[in-house]
């Protein structure tokens, strides 16, 4: 949560800050604030909500200085008002931090007894404190920096600058994402390379511990050992359009109208367009030798875990244990010897995730890692990394980096399913071919969205709404239940159709819209007679199903739409896509903001 960067250049560079945090909205939109130097003077201006009310305050107080920090905070500490704001800052001081100080509690006892007075409920301005204390002992800003890294607990990204030091700002990272950009006698310090883009795309990322002292032609980064160290600039291919709405009211909708395209990139890059065969990173392990793998994840990604454990298991034949990352991290469990955990994330930062990465790691496991953000933590502590390439995701709620995760997982099924000789190449070959159709069935969907708009008007007059699927169908149930609920705010819930007679059927009655996912597959007949069963109990009844099937539906039910009459093993992919634009279209008519929902942060880096 939360985005920092840091500018320093020959020329003012408040609105190269503004604009760096404009793109790393995304991450938090709490507060926002700005603090540069202007002459010996740390200048702050902080704002309450979103970086337009910063921008509109800077608009009125503009802030000089060629170097600056800035910060847009998913609150942890504190409420998200202006005094909580980052940049904390005393005289000496200016800090913008992202992650969680955890031992700030003893640290600012300690401080306040030697008489600091503390302004905000931050574990954040414990760092401001903490430093300017060491600079006052007569420590220079580097040596302060250092000593003072050491009695941080936690985990941080940090952006640092010291009063009467115009050529100086300090990153520093343990835990929290942050690169460095090399632009032309400028640098820039950033959250993640989005936020650079426009400035740069040559990028340092910073390795864990690793803190950097950042001159406006020289960059020095020191290990957690204090040791001078080599850090490699890579060239990335971000550019500042690929990270525009390009036209779409939202980067939601817009996402979801990519991904047909970035589908077909991310299977491109996993089969030999020539051949057919599958060309996945080497493996350090032998599918064979496995008796049993982990698949993890959080949110949407684990859903997307969630529908890889059927194919796994219905095709390759080897077990798969799937859970969120917040409950396995703390679980302990039993990990067999020489195994597989495979983690899948869009941003690749998540706190939980990278926590069971490194419980995988003590247990012996080799890690297999399905993120989107290639220089991400996960991607480095990975022994493979297999990308989705779906590009830059700025929507909040997960769209197209869940479809092209379910691209990498299928095929990881399908590499497994061969070499443990449970389908012949040619059975694969099928299954790649109707991979490669899901592109144009996307398209065909989206082609419809005028009638998922219609349906809309009305799912928004809900309270609650119930989802229903079975077997590959049911973790998108669950993922459209989490749509719905994250942009709308209606209540969802999403079951096995199965399950609805367990429990959850008590709750139907005519103001309960029930959403079922009823592709053709051999439990198609099973799920129409759930339908029936909600029907006969009043439920406001809403298919997907294929044309087929929409047909034999009798009685009608409340609404319903055909899908493309799609293989059952590809039919996730495609049904994920109304799920989609039926939450997108339900908030468009509750206007909520849909791109950055109340209380949400697309990366989720504290636990
Ligand atoms: O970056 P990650 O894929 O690891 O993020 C995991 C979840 O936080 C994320 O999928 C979240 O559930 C989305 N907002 C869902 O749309």
């Amino acid at each position: 949560m939360c985005g920092i960067v840091g500018v320093i250049a020959n020329r003012p560079v408040a609105s190269l800050v503004l604009e760096g945090l404009k793109r790393l909205e995304y991450r938090g939109y709490d507060s926002a604030g700005i603090a540069t130097l202007s002459g010996a003077n740390i200048e702050r201006r902080r704002a309450q909500g979103k970086i337009s009310n910063l921008d509109a305050r800077l608009q009125q107080e503009p802030l000089p200085g060629n170097i600056g920090i800035g910060h847009t905070r998913w609150a942890t500490h504190g409420k998200p008002n202006e005094t909580n704001a980052h940049p904390h800052a005393t005289k000496r001081v200016a800090v913008v931090h992202n992650g969680i100080i955890e031992n700030y509690k003893e640290l600012r006892a300690e401080l306040e007894g030697k008489g600091c007075m503390f302004l905000s409920d931050t574990d954040t301005e414990t760092i401001a404190h903490l430093l300017t204390l060491y600079i006052e002992e007569g420590l220079s800003p580097r040596d302060a920096t250092a000593k003072a890294l050491k009695r941080l607990e936690g985990a941080f990204a940090l952006a640092l600058l010291f009063s009467g030091d115009e050529n100086l700002l300090i990153g520093a990272r343990r835990g929290s994402p942050l690169a460095i950009g090399y632009g032309d006698g400028e640098m820039y310090l950033g959250s993640d390379a989005l936020a650079l883009a426009p400035l740069t795309n040559r990028i340092t990322y910073l390795e864990e511990g690793d803190w950097a002292e950042i001159k406006r032609d020289s960059v020095t980064v020191h290990d957690a050992s204090d040791a001078v160290v080599k850090r490699p600039i890579q060239q990335t291919s971000l550019s500042g359009a690929m990270i525009g709405k390009a036209g779409y009211r939202h980067f939601m909708l817009k996402e979801i109208f990519e991904q047909a395209g970035v589908i077909g990139d991310t299977l491109n890059s996993l089969v030999d367009p020539a051949t057919g065969e599958l060309q996945l990173p080497e493996l350090p392990f032998n599918w064979k030798d496995l008796s049993r793998i982990t698949l993890i994840g959080c949110g949407t990604a684990h859903y997307a875990g969630v529908v890889a454990k059927y194919w796994f298991e219905q095709i390759a034949k080897l077990s798969v244990e799937t859970d969120i990352a917040s409950e396995f991290r703390y679980r302990e469990g039993p990990m067999p010897k020489g195994g597989v955990m495979i983690v899948v994330s869009q941003s690749g930062e998540t706190a939980d995730t990278l926590a069971a990465i490194h419980y995988a790691k003590s247990q012996g496991q080799k890690i297999i890692a399905i993120v989107n953000v290639l220089g991400s933590s996960m991607a480095r502590l990975a022994d493979v990394v297999v990308p989705t390439l779906a590009g830059p995701e700025i929507g909040v709620a997960s769209t197209k980096a869940f479809t092209t995760q379910l691209v990498v997982l299928a095929i990881l099924a399908l590499d497994c399913a061969v070499k443990r000789g449970m389908i012949t190449k040619d059975e694969m070959a099928t299954h790649v071919k109707t991979l490669r159709e899901v592109p144009s069935d996307i398209n065909a969907v989206v082609q419809q969205h005028e009638q998922i708009r219609e349906l809309s008007q009305s799912l928004a007059e809900a309270r609650d709404c119930i989802y229903l699927g079975r077997g590959l169908n049911y973790p998108i149930a669950l993922e459209g239940a989490l749509k719905l609920k994250e942009i709308s705010y209606i209540h969802a819930e999403a079951y096995a159709a199965g399950e609805l007679k367990h429990g959850p059927i008590a709750l139907i009655d005519e103001d309960m819209p029930v959403v079922v996912l009823a592709p053709r597959d051999a439990l198609f007949e099973k799920t129409a007679s759930n339908i029936q069963e909600v029907m006969a109990r009043g439920g406001k009844v809403i298919v997907f199903a294929h044309p087929e099937g929409v047909k034999s539906i009798n009685p009608k039910p409340f609404w319903s739409m055909a899908l493309p009459d799609v293989d059952s093993f590809v039919s996730p992919l495609l049904y994920a896509v109304p799920m989609q634009l039926l939450a997108y279209y339900t908030a468009m008519a509750k206007g909520t903001d849909i791109d950055q929902p109340r209380n949400l942060a697309k990366s989720v880096t504290v636990e």
